[in-house]
């Protein structure tokens, strides 16, 4: 038997930008996912029922690249802390984890950049071909992981992801980038609208208004070079220019059409106890998140208004095997 656990994660720069190459930023939070596997007779299960490609395409996946020749069958667990399908990388997580478990069954070592290839595969098969490495490259790696079309100097790069997507080659340069210690000091306070929007349509909606709108690509290159201040504030422990940014990203956000009226009521009640907040995913309900040296103000203030709160450290630990 074997159980590893990866974390979700919340991008706090550069999502829907990230879409056109820029640059985006994420921070693997303190709430896991963790994979069980258990040798069993018969076929693969999950939680007591069989294991489908239609359910469970991630783990089919890794279990073809992985255990594929094995005649083995394995019972699978799974736990989770995450919402649900609200943009905190749930999948990611699970892919990653599960892409651990298989990996020490086999007896293979638990190779940081292995997983990631593998479980961000597991993501593109699950997603039509389509997934950026940011998720899964955070939940694997853990701390703060920044996503780019280039090598950036702003911080520690560490592999080059290819995809083959319906729309061509894609190419992404994975970074780590370091923390200070004064981020011991400060928690990232997430907060669920509750409302599911899927990432495909929100992404779909950003093309189309640029399409019919040329002008707003400004707002996507400004985006980027809010990501590129961000990192490097962060990186200073500059926790007020960080703040700032993150309310400049939400704007920019809000001006592509991915906000809505709940998250921007959110965003408004939590800073007024934080540095700085924004929606963070794909937005049109998910998650929005906000940076704050007094968490519980700030969890308050928005439990106050119904939701689901979250709190975190920034930049937890990434993929790990628990137990063997
Ligand atoms: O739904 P999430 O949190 O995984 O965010 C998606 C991020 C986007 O930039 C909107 C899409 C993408 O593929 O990067």
């Amino acid at each position: 038997m074997v159980t590893a656990t990866a974390p979700g994660k919340a991008i706090l720069f550069g999502e829907h930008a990230v879409v056109y190459g820029e640059p985006a930023v994420a921070v693997a939070i303190n709430a896991r996912v963790s994979v069980t596997l258990e040798q069993c007779d018969g076929d693969w299960q999950i939680d007591g029922y069989p294991l489908d490609s239609g359910r469970h395409p991630h783990l089919i996946s890794l279990k073809n690249a992985l255990l594929g020749g094995n005649s083995q069958s394995y019972s699978v667990f799974v736990e989770s802390e995450l919402f649900p399908a609200a943009g905190l990388g749930s999948s990611a997580a699970l892919s990653s984890a599960g892409c651990a478990a298989m990996l020490s069954l086999s007896g293979m070592p638990i190779d940081s950049e292995q997983i990631a290839t593998l479980s961000h595969l597991a993501e593109a098969d699950a997603q039509s071909g389509r997934a950026s490495p940011i998720d899964t490259s955070t939940s694997t790696l853990g701390g703060c992981v920044l996503v780019s079309n280039k090598k950036e100097e702003l911080a520690e790069w560490r592999y080059t992801r290819n995809l083959k997507t319906p729309e061509g080659e894609r190419t992404w340069e994975v970074h780590s980038v370091s923390l200070p210690k004064s981020a011991s000091e400060v928690w990232l306070v997430v907060g669920n609208t509750g409302i599911h929007a899927p990432t495909s349509e929100m992404v779909a909606g950003v093309a189309e208004l640029l399409a019919s709108n040329p002008s707003k690509k400004e707002d996507i290159a400004r985006m980027g070079e809010v990501a590129r201040l961000g990192v490097d504030a962060l990186s200073k422990g500059n926790y007020p220019q960080v703040g700032a940014l993150m309310n400049e990203a939400h704007r920019l956000l809000s001006s592509v059409g991915v906000s809505c009226s709940e998250l921007d009521d959110m965003v408004e009640v939590a800073r007024r106890t934080s540095f700085g907040a924004k929606l963070t995913g794909a937005g049109g309900g998910g998650c929005m998140l906000a940076l704050t040296q007094n968490p519980a103000e700030t969890a308050a203030a928005l439990e106050m208004r119904g939701c689901r709160v979250l709190v975190t450290p920034l930049g937890a630990s990434g993929v790990a095997i628990e137990n063997q």
